[in-house]
């Protein structure tokens, strides 16, 4: 499915299944960003954007989530959105410097726009289509350089990703994609390629870098470049 406006539907199931404050509930309970967002995996991502950027000044990060994977790391001109507003709350006194914006990934914010945008590990839990496809658009406007992307490249719910999960850990809660692979565990996350939605970002002047494959198998950083020469034309 290409990131076409002929194709933007509503995910088709039904509404009381999807955990709409699946992230709310969890920061107000005591809950984290997860493991993404500390120990190897942080590095990990850390080393890649460092390739890039030896030093990151300027950053919108898109569902910023508590903060976590900035431990140890500053930045002169931050700006992070998240939807929950505990861990907002939550950041502004950890970070009193920073800016922080309660909102949806896909609702537009005026007036943004900074070197580089972070969005990691968020559009998994995108449930819908067209929410998806805005928030992509969003990326590319709010960045004047950069839009480093961390999400999934192979899909966790697909039989063989499932069965290695079940071997390796016992989870049972994979079983069921043993039986009836899918693209969505229904509730809070939905697996897209992101391939599939790379002309919102030649639409936006964003030509793709690289793809870094993640160890973990499943997910990946990808890297996206302003085309300079566009720009040159248009100032
Ligand atoms: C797995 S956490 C990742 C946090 C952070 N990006 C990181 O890598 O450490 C996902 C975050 O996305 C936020 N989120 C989920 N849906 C969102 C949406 N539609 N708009 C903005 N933030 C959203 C959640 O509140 C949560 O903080």
């Amino acid at each position: 499915m290409k990131g076409d406006a002929k194709n933007w539907s509503m995910v088709k199931q039904p509404v009381f299944l999807l955990k709409l404050n699946y992230w709310e509930d969890r920061y107000s309970r005591g809950g984290t960003s997860g493991e993404g967002s500390i120990g190897k995996e942080r590095e990990w991502k850390w080393k890649i954007i460092r390739r890039y950027l030896p030093i990151v000044e300027s950053v919108v990060d898109v569902g910023c989530g508590d903060l976590s994977f900035w431990a140890g790391h500053d930045c002169k001109d931050y700006v992070g959105i998240d939807l929950s507003e505990t861990v907002i709350k939550r950041n502004k006194s950890l970070r009193p410097k920073w800016r922080f914006i309660i909102s949806s990934s896909d609702k537009f914010i005026t007036g943004l726009k900074k070197e580089c945008v972070f969005c990691f590990d968020l559009l998994f839990h995108l449930m819908n289509e067209d929410s998806f496809v805005k928030t992509l658009n969003n990326l590319c406007i709010y960045s004047s350089k950069y839009v480093f992307i961390h999400t999934w490249k192979h899909n966790p719910f697909s039989r063989q990703n499932a069965l290695r999960r079940f071997l390796r850990k016992a989870a049972f809660t994979d079983f069921k994609y043993l039986i009836l692979p899918s693209k969505t565990d229904k509730t809070y996350q939905y697996y897209r390629l992101l391939e599939n939605y790379y002309n919102i970002f030649e639409r936006n002047n964003f030509a793709l870098l690289n793809e870094h494959e993640n160890p973990n198998g499943i997910g990946c950083m990808y890297v996206f470049g302003k085309i300079k020469e566009y720009d040159d034309l248009n100032t």
